[in-house]
């Protein structure tokens, strides 16, 4: 694991975001389509912010790029202001498309949790990303318990897209963010790729922002081999992963 120090979050947000884009187009270019694994929450909205207008402006056929969430809420349904389907809808895709219209919604991908059946679900979803040639670049927030995606501590490093319970602490911090401090508001339950399906994208660029990741951080950096406790912890398993922070003293 590599680690990019950028005190500045603003120029942090900036580069990793003109680094994705270099990527996507460096593909594009090449007539290879490009697959971009996408996270919700707080900490990627500054680096949408920057990126969609460098995709909407860039003149390129965006038809070849390709979109996959980490997880989606059980119990919300699409519609819902707090379902990760609508926060990307808002923050990424119907401003991309505005942009730029080669950008085709029905190439973002999302686990569908309205339906009757999530194990077979999360079935699909897997195999819908195996058949789109797999994630090039998969982007990572992180829990202040450690988690990626809803991979929570005892999560195993093998595992696949399922359907997962949402720790008290990831809830109380998800209540207090996006939920007006109502737990009661926030999903027990979740569909999360799993931490196996994550390492298997090309690349890996995690972001820890802020002095509320410090000591996740510090624990994670100081690990010498991977553990349940700490999901994060099985991206030292993984060739290609950077970790962008904008803490001093990592
Ligand atoms: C969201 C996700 C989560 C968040 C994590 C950090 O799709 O997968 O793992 O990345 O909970 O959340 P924020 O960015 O709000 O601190």
């Amino acid at each position: 694991m590599q680690i990019v120090h950028i005190a500045d979050t603003t120029k942090l947000n900036t580069t990793v975001a003109r680094y994705i884009f270099d990527r996507i187009k460096s593909n594009l270019h090449q007539n290879r389509p490009f697959t971009l694994g996408l996270a919700t929450g707080s900490t990627p909205l500054g680096i949408y912010r920057e990126l969609v207008p460098l995709l909407g402006a860039s003149g390129l056929d965006l038809s070849g790029f390709y979109t996959f969430n980490l997880d989606e809420y059980i119990g919300l349904t699409q519609h819902h202001p707090n379902s990760y389907h609508a926060e990307m809808m808002t923050n990424f895709w119907l401003p991309l498309q505005k942009l730029n219209p080669t950008f085709k919604l029905e190439h973002t991908h999302i686990p569908d949790t309205s339906t009757q059946n999530p194990d077979e679900e999360c079935k699909t979803y897997e195999h819908a990303i195996q058949k789109n040639g797999g994630i090039d670049l998969q982007i990572l927030g992180i829990g202040t318990n450690g988690h990626i995606a809803f991979n929570e501590p005892g999560s195993r490093g093998d595992s696949r897209t399922r359907v997962v319970s949402i720790n008290e602490e990831t809830r109380k911090v998800n209540a207090d963010k996006f939920f007006a401090g109502d737990i009661s508001k926030v999903p027990t339950h979740a569909i999360s790729m799993g931490i196996g399906t994550i390492l298997e994208a090309r690349e890996i660029v995690l972001i820890a922002l802020g002095e509320s990741k410090r000591e996740i951080m510090t624990r994670l950096l100081n690990l010498v081999e991977p553990t349940e406790n700490i999901p994060a912890s099985f991206l030292l398993q993984h060739k290609n992963t950077k970790i962008y922070t904008d803490m001093s003293n990592m």
